[in-house]
């Protein structure tokens, strides 16, 4: 079987507040991914700054702090071959206008500051937020008997 990789995924505060934290989920179990962990939570100004690091000179960096700091989000840990490219895929471009129909903020956004979902954007950078989100014992380690339909 091809080798796993994590990657973390965040249904944000628009999606939780639009009703929109299940269907949006469905579409990564859908494609196969597999939730290795799963919590709701609201995130601080000090775990915004750790997590939006990268971004701190960008002039969107202040809304970007307000906006996901202000609302309860998902914070999910999806397992599965290529799962970092697998969910970037699925969540779409950045900017929901120009992100495909099918991809969820294709479907379901508008604006480029509440584009529902954040994906790890490389395996390395996946690490580093999984890390800063679950503790190790928050993550489960299971085997599903489907698994052998989904991955060669
Ligand atoms: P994310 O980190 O949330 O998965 O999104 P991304 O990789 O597709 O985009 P990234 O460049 O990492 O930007 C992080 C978030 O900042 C907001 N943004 N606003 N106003 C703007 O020009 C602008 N550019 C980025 C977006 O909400 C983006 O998801
Ligand atoms: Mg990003």
């Amino acid at each position: 079987m091809t080798k796993s990789q994590r990657t973390l995924v965040l249904l944000k505060p628009d999606a939780v507040q639009r009703g929109l934290a299940g269907a949006t989920l469905q579409r990564f179990e859908q494609a196969g991914l597999k939730i290795a962990g799963m919590k709701l939570m609201k995130i601080d100004e000090a775990l915004a700054r750790k997590h939006y690091a990268a971004h701190v000179s960008k002039p969107f960096f202040p809304g970007l702090l307000a906006f996901i700091t202000s609302s309860p989000v998902v914070a999910l840990v999806l397992e599965g071959p290529r799962a970092v490219d697998l969910a970037r895929k699925i969540m779409g471009e950045t900017d929901p206008v120009k992100a495909t129909p099918g991809s969820i903020r294709g479907d379901y956004g508008l604006s480029i500051g509440m584009n529902l979902v954040h994906g790890s954007d490389a395996p390395e950078t996946a690490e580093h937020e999984v890390a800063l989100f679950f503790k190790p014992g928050e993550l489960v380690d299971y085997s599903r008997d489907l698994d052998k339909w989904i991955i060669e």
